[in-house]
């Protein structure tokens, strides 16, 4: 890369001048959004270095932490969103992106587990496909927009970790896409499958995000929940989970996924087989499918 003219910022003498410094060399960025982002960054970044002070060892421990949470992702784990994930800074861009108080249902989190390739159920399928173990549960959804009508033709996404908290891909012992599907809604809305009720799980903690946890003395646990990605054309794609509000750990999430609206009640019924019932609502806008964070 060569830049033709270079940008005469000036020289650094002492800390206070470097901020400036590191902003004008980047003002020729030609991506007004890439300019206004990478400037604010620095700004708080060095803001935050103001602030807390570190030496020059506990740098060193810093750039190594990001290192090897580099070199801990790969195929089958996604490190770098663990941590973001673990720092509440996923469910702020989900809240801020989301939460415009006109109705529709809380956002959350995407996680680390959910896959592009989940395969189309129809109504009442069972997505349980390891027939071991497990509380038969079945989640009945019915899907509004803003205004209360229903939204036909959406496509639901659902994923959740086995009776044992581990998700399929994290789990060599079960059966491809067990406990995922993709349901479509009916003219009024609605959607139904089969499952096994989820349990609350520990995030993984073998790499250096549990490191961190301990070094917090933080436990690691997320209240059950089952994950849904609800998309349509015309609708802004809403990526959510229904948290059960008896798990001990829902006001104690390790990931501050849960919102108030987002507890969901998992009803025991007289033969001992469970029950869930949740209304989504979605919002205008466009559809949008993420990249899946395990490749
Ligand atoms: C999940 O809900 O699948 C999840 C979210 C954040 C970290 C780990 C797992
Ligand atoms: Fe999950």
């Amino acid at each position: 890369m060569r830049v033709t003219q270079p940008i005469a910022h000036g020289v650094v003498d002492g800390p206070d001048s470097i901020t400036g410094i590191v902003v004008k060399a980047m003002s020729r960025t030609p991506d007004p959004r890439l300019r206004e982002v990478m400037e604010c960054l620095v700004r708080h970044l060095h803001a935050f270095v103001r602030e807390a002070r570190p030496t020059e060892e506990e740098f060193e421990q810093g750039i190594d932490f990001l290192v090897r949470l580099g070199q801990a992702s790969g195929p089958g784990k996604n490190e770098v969103i663990l941590a973001s994930d673990l720092l509440g800074v996923s469910t702020l861009v989900m809240l801020l992106n989301n939460a415009l108080g006109r109705g529709e249902t809380d956002a959350a989190l995407l996680g680390p587990f959910w896959r592009g390739d989940s395969p189309a159920c129809k109504a009442g399928d069972s997505i349980a496909r390891d027939a071991r173990g497990g509380e038969p549960l079945e989640v009945h959804g019915e899907v509004l927009d803003v205004a209360g009508k229903p939204v036909a033709a959406a496509i639901v996404d659902v994923w959740q970790a086995s009776p044992v908290g581990l998700y399929e891909n994290q789990d060599p012992a079960q059966p491809e896409h067990n406990l995922r599907g993709r349901f479509e809604t009916d003219a009024q809305g609605r959607f139904h499958f089969r499952s096994v009720k989820p349990a609350g799980y520990p995030v993984p903690v073998d790499g250096p995000c549990g490191e961190m946890l301990r070094a917090q003395d933080r436990h690691p646990y997320r209240p059950a929940h089952i994950h849904f990605m609800i998309s349509r054309e015309g609708c802004k794609t809403l990526t959510t989970q229904v948290f059960d509000n008896r798990d001990n750990c829902i006001a104690a999430d390790v990931v501050f996924g849960v919102t108030p609206a987002l507890s969901g009640d998992f009803r025991r019924r007289p033969d001992g087989t469970w029950r869930l019932d949740y209304r989504f609502v979605m919002q205008p806008g466009t559809k949008r499918i993420p990249k899946p964070p395990i490749p």
